[in-house]
């Protein structure tokens, strides 16, 4: 083994000892300490060109930026491979995969013995969060996968900057490799990770705040600084300290007068974060002066301040977004973002030498090499980008990005969004009663299954608040901690749910979202105010027709306006009989507040029904007709 290399400042006694300690172990053939220049982030391009695992695209077209098309097996994250080690399997919960420590340590030693053989082991100091905030984390990933390293530059603030703020401080130790070491003379993959699907682990030990990564280079498997160290290790870290680590988005919302709230969205994977977070208003909207920003589009951490108002920080500096599906019609600010400077990573290369997907505006192209390296046609059976192909790019490149993105103090939350993504039964928004009520909406949100993640596509599941793969503690603990958050501060955000993906009987959404979702983020904010109108029902507050603003879109009829927002009552048992399942899985640890609120909610349904109060559902169906006698 060479050298250590230890810059001059680095200071940091624990952090140097886990530096010697892992090349000891790992065996890499050089050790790098990353500077995060500019500089730095040129030459490991350029490296990677001429390794084969980056193609730079045409510079007039796509300045300054590469793809690099991943092995198969390695391309989205790999939830069952996923740990949360505690010392006791009860913390970690019935949705968390577990393993005792002592036993997981005793696998991930023998895996990462000499595992980075033949490779760079390089050293990558970073700050989740605005350099000097009080809500920021300091980690330092060690990984094998100059992939990994560039991109940790546009997510995170990496380098000698975070270095040295972080001093001789805590930070979270992030192990990472591709677990592929090369023997002396072979040659390098463009992709190199473990491809046998049962050999990558993706693994926390919240106890000891550290997270270790095994053979897989892609996205948040990889990029230690994302899931897991902003939601795993810091919602166990928030859950400690008082504070909250979601997987949220946050957008600040400014109406004509001046005035400016910041909201908090959490939808599952792949279900419009990005979209909603660099929202397009409605011509009329904007003419009027209506504007929106862009804190974050995938993680918020919130802590109380001295009043106990709750403030948002976006830990995270770069998009990690999803690629397919965006295009200027929809989101005009993404495709400005990714101008340039941007990684590309799965996504379909013309022979022009730019980026190509699904869904991208203009004609398809008529050659194109996908994202397995293969050619593709239009005729091609199979999509020409993966599904779950991403861009990284810097925030600072984003057209809306709020002014206050990088304020140390973070902005004030005014409201909570939740939105899964169902075909069915959920409406297009609901205001909860209260902040309990709305812990339990969030709670028992479900989705159907997305490309970016494991499972079955289009399958519902629960999701608790978009942070069933990320909550680094048991789903149970993690709800009694939003409620207690709740009663520690004097007063909590408004709490709403949201679902832009609702269908008729067609197939089509019912709701044209996007640009449009303005209409209903309007309407949240001033709720929040106190200035819009609304009518109770058996779940929540919802707007009628004449309390939203329809502004551009006259031809949205107040009939299709109550197909989207329909109740159904019968649906809606079927439902609330549902949230059992999930509610019986963390019995244990589940707050009682859950189950009252569930028999409020059933009995608010059949008091509606007793009064005889016509159902929100343009016709009822002979089963409720009959109960209603
Ligand atoms: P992660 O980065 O995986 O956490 O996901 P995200 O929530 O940021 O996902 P993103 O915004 O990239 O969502 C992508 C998908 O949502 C695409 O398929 C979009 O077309 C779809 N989408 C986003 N907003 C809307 C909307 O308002 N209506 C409909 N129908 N689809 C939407
Ligand atoms: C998600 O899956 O929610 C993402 C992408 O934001 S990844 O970082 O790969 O987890
Ligand atoms: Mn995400």
């Amino acid at each position: 083994m060479s050298n250590l290399n230890i810059p001059a400042n680095v200071t940091n006694q624990e952090l140097i000892e886990w530096v010697t300690k892992t090349a000891e172990h790992c065996q890499p053939n050089d050790v790098y300490w990353c500077d995060g220049s500019e500089e730095e982030y040129n030459r490991l391009c350029e490296e990677m060109v001429a390794s084969g695992t980056f193609i730079r695209l045409n510079p007039e077209k796509r300045p300054n930026s590469f793809l690099a098309r991943s092995h198969p097996s390695d391309v989205a994250r790999v939830e069952d491979r996923t740990y949360i080690c505690s010392i006791s399997k009860g913390d970690a919960g019935p949705t968390n995969n577990w393993m005792a420590p002592r036993e997981m340590k005793d696998i991930l030693n023998e895996k990462f013995r000499g595992c980075m053989t033949g490779r760079t082991m390089y050293v990558i100091p970073f700050c989740m969060g605005p350099i000097g905030s009080p809500i920021s984390q300091f980690g330092v990933e060690i990984s094998d996968s100059p992939y990994v390293v560039v991109n940790m530059k546009i997510m995170t603030r990496m380098g000698n900057e975070a270095l040295e703020a972080m001093g001789d401080g805590e930070f979270v130790k992030c192990l990472h490799s591709v677990g592929m070491p090369l023997e002396t003379g072979e040659k390098d993959v463009a992709w190199a990770c473990s491809p046998d699907p049962k050999d990558k682990y993706i693994v926390h030990f919240p106890e000891e705040r550290s997270i270790v990564s095994y053979g897989s280079g892609y996205g948040g498997n990889a990029l230690l600084g994302k899931k897991c160290l902003a939601l795993r290790i810091a919602s166990t870290k928030g859950r400690d300290e008082g504070w909250l680590a979601e997987h949220m988005l946050i957008v600040g919302v400014e109406s004509p007068d001046g005035k400016k709230d910041y909201v908090c969205a959490a939808f599952p994977s792949a279900c419009g974060k990005t979209n909603f977070a660099m929202l397009i208003p409605p011509k009329p909207f904007q003419e009027e002066g209506w504007k929106v920003t862009t804190v974050g589009d995938d993680i918020a951490w919130i802590k109380p301040d001295e009043k106990g108002k709750l403030r948002a920080i976006n830990p995270e500096f770069g998009f990690f977004g999803v690629a397919p599906g965006t295009n200027y019609k929809t989101n005009s600010n993404a495709m400005e973002s990714i101008r340039a400077n941007t990684i590309f990573t799965n996504v379909a290369l013309t022979d022009d030498g730019d980026v190509w997907w699904e869904g991208m505006d203009g004609d398809k192209p008529a050659h194109a090499i996908d994202w397995q390296g293969n050619d593709w046609t239009p005729a091609s059976d199979k999509p020409a980008a993966h599904p779950n192909a991403r861009f990284t790019a810097p925030i600072t490149q984003c057209p809306v990005v709020d002014e206050d993105f990088d304020n140390p103090k973070g902005v004030p939350v005014s409201a909570f969004i939740f939105g899964g993504r169902r075909n069915s039964v959920v409406p297009l928004v609901l205001q909860s009663f209260n902040w309990a009520f709305g812990v339990y909406m969030a709670a028992t949100m479900g989705s159907e299954m997305t490309a970016a993640a494991f499972g079955n596509i289009g399958e519902v599941r629960r999701d608790p608040f978009a942070m069933l793969p990320f909550a680094g503690y048991h789903m149970g603990d993690y709800f009694s901690h939003w409620l207690d958050i709740g009663r520690s501060i004097p007063e909590p955000p408004r709490i709403f749910s949201v679902n832009w993906f609702r269908k008729g009987e067609d197939g089509k959404f019912l709701w044209n979202g996007f640009g449009d979702n303005m209409r209903i983020l309007k309407w949240v904010v001033e709720r929040s105010r106190g200035t819009s109108k609304g009518v109770e029902t058996p779940l929540g507050w919802q707007p009628k027709y004449e309390h939203l603003d329809w502004r551009g879109i006259e031809d949205f009829t107040e009939e299709q306006f109550n197909k989207v927002m329909n109740l159904d009552r019968d649906m809606w048992l079927k439902e609330i009989a549902m949230h059992d399942d999930l509610f019986f899985k963390l019995y244990d640890r589940l707050p009682k507040e859950m189950a009252f609120i569930r028999e409020l909610l059933v009995s608010n349904l059949w008091r509606q029904q007793e009064l005889g109060l016509a159902p929100s559902r343009p016709e009822e169906t002979e089963a409720t007709k009959a109960v209603a006698k």
